[in-house]
Formats: C-alpha cells, structure tokens, sequence
C-alpha cells in the first residue's frame, strides 16, 4: 500500500515541485492557496488536521523565508520557524508519522574554510538562521523518526529567484552588481524534491544536507547564468557584502557537504548541471547546450 504524505507548505517553492512528483499520494496544506488551509503557528489546527489525515510522512516545507522580514521582526520569524515547527514536530510524533523538516545552511556562522559536514556546530548570525535553528531543535526533542534536511539558495519554477532576477537585470540593461564574498550551493528544488522521497525509504533517521554538488560566489552564479544563456558581453561587477547592505547578515561561506546522504547513495548533480537543466525547462537552452 502507499503511503500517504502531508505536504505543510505546498504552494510554496519546493512545496509545489514535492506535490508534483507524489500526485495523489501526498495532501499539500499551508497558509493559502490549498484547501484545506493550515496555520502552523496555531497548535490545536496543526493537532486537529494530523489527527484526521493520519499521514505515514510529513514534510515540513513551511517557513516564513524573507530572511530580510525575519530580520526586521525576530519575534514573528521565532514564532512561524521555530514554535510552528514544534507544534508540526509534536502533532506528528503523536500520529506515528516519520517527519521531513526542511532547514537551511544558514544555521551556520560561515567562517568556515570548506564546507559545513551535518554534525558541524550551529551558530546562526541572523534571525532567520535562529529560527530555523529553534526549529530542528524542536525536531530533535520530540519526534524521533526526523529527517532534518537542510539545502541552500533553492531555484524553482515560476516565482521569484536569483537567476530570473540576474536574467531580468539583464534583459532590461540594468548595471548588474552581484556579491563575490557570499558562497554556497546553488539548488534546484526539482532535484532536492527527488533527493528527499529517495531518502524517505531509507528509513536513516537523522541530519543530512541536500544541495546540488559544489559551490560558488554569487557573483560566479551570476556570471555562470548570464554566460550560458548568451549574455557573455554583460557586465557584471564585483562587490563586497558590505557594499550590499540589507537587514540580515548572510553567513559569508555557507557551503554545505553531503555526507550523510551520500552514504546512503543519495546524492544530487552538480550545480551548472542543474542550472542547465533549469534553462532548457525554462526554454532558455538549445538541448544540445544541458549539461
Ligand atoms: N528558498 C531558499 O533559498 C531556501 C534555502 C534554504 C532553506 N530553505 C528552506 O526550504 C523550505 C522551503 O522553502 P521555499 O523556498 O519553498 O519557501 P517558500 O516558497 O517561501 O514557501 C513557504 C511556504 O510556507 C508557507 N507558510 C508560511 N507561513 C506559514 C504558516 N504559518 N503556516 C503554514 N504555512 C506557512 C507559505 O504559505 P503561503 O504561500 O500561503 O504564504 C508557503 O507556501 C523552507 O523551510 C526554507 O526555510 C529555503
């Protein structure tokens, strides 16, 4: 028999590509744009909902991500990412389900040199990577069967991101000054969707990191989206975080290292292979030009 899957935050980035792959075995909830609707900061609806559905897996894709908003307003970002994904973790454990609870790579400080394997100490610099730390640490306390799966800087379809605002930067003319201290793992969220409902059947409780394979400035994204769809002649220049400034502080080197699911022989493409695959789905890339 299949089993069923709440999917809490399902019109959001990797909620839609999680409900595009389980079809009819998955329920997807969140804020808006589902039905039922499901408040997760509200104990009793998170409660209520797991009783009558009985899920065999949560995934936990939910989460207040303006990671500038969280800054500005701490106390909301604790309540959403943090108390929301207790009650998730409680109502959980309560109805036997396994839980996914998707977190990020800025629960790390990034002054690391290499990247950050799962068992690295946490040592969030910012209100959104506080949060998201509150809330594996939720995970952790009452809900034994977690897989707590942090992934970094998410592409999707449809929405906004990174390479569609470098592409329409470009598009328009606009002076295009990208950050080159700030280095993680460009991910897209069809691969990291695919990764996650391989790890499930593992049945391997614990921390991994699914990121597409190797990392970069953001400035190398940049230039690596701007090359491949035929903008090589667009400048782009150079700049420091500090010349970049915004409401939250984004760990400087937050790259992270898939060991733990590779082991298990979970593992995603590297990043320019995914980049590529997401071009050619956007129409953007000749087939003979993926990767
Ligand atoms: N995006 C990234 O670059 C990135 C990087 C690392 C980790 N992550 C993590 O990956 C996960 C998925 O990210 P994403 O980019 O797919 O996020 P997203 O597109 O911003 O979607 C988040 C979803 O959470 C829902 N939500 C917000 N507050 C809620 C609440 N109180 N109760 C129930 N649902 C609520 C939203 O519902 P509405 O749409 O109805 O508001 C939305 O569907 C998150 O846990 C995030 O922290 C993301």
């Amino acid at each position: 028999m299949n089993k069923l899957y709440l999917v809490i935050g399902a019109s959001g980035r990797l909620g839609r590509s999680l409900m595009s792959l389980l079809g009819e075995q998955a329920l997807g909830v969140g804020m808006s744009n589902t039905s039922p609707t499901l408040d997760i900061t509200d104990w009793q609806a998170v409660r209520r909902l797991l009783e009558e559905v009985r899920p065999q897996v949560v995934i936990h894709a939910a989460a207040w991500t303006d990671v500038d908003g969280c800054a500005r307003d701490p106390q909301r970002a604790r309540l959403i990412n943090g108390i929301g994904t207790q009650h998730v973790a409680a109502a959980s454990a309560r109805v036997g389900a396994e839980l996914v609870y998707i977190s990020t790579n800025e629960v790390f400080d990034g002054q690391a040199q290499q990247p950050y394997g799962e068992y690295a100490p946490c040592a969030p610099i910012n209100p959104y990577g506080y949060s998201k730390w509150l809330g594996e640490q939720g995970v952790r306390a009452v809900q034994p069967r977690h897989y707590i799966v942090r992934t970094a800087w998410l592409f999707a379809h449809g929405g906004k991101n990174f390479i569609q605002a470098i592409l329409g930067a470009a598009q328009a003319g606009k002076p295009l000054r990208v950050v080159i201290d700030e280095i993680a793992n460009p991910t897209y969220n069809d691969d990291l969707a695919a990764a996650i409902l391989r790890l499930i059947p593992t049945g391997r409780y614990g921390t991994f990191h699914l990121v597409n394979e190797g990392a970069v400035s953001r400035y190398g994204f940049a230039r690596y989206v701007l090359d491949q769809v035929g903008h090589n002649q667009t400048p782009i220049t150079p700049i420091s975080r500090q010349e970049w400034p915004r409401p939250s502080t984004p760990p400087p080197y937050a790259a992270l290292e898939n060991a733990a699911a590779a082991s298990l022989g979970v593992t995603l493409r590297p990043w320019q292979q995914a980049v590529n695959a997401f071009l050619h789905a956007e129409g953007l890339l000749r087939d003979e030009e993926t990767a």
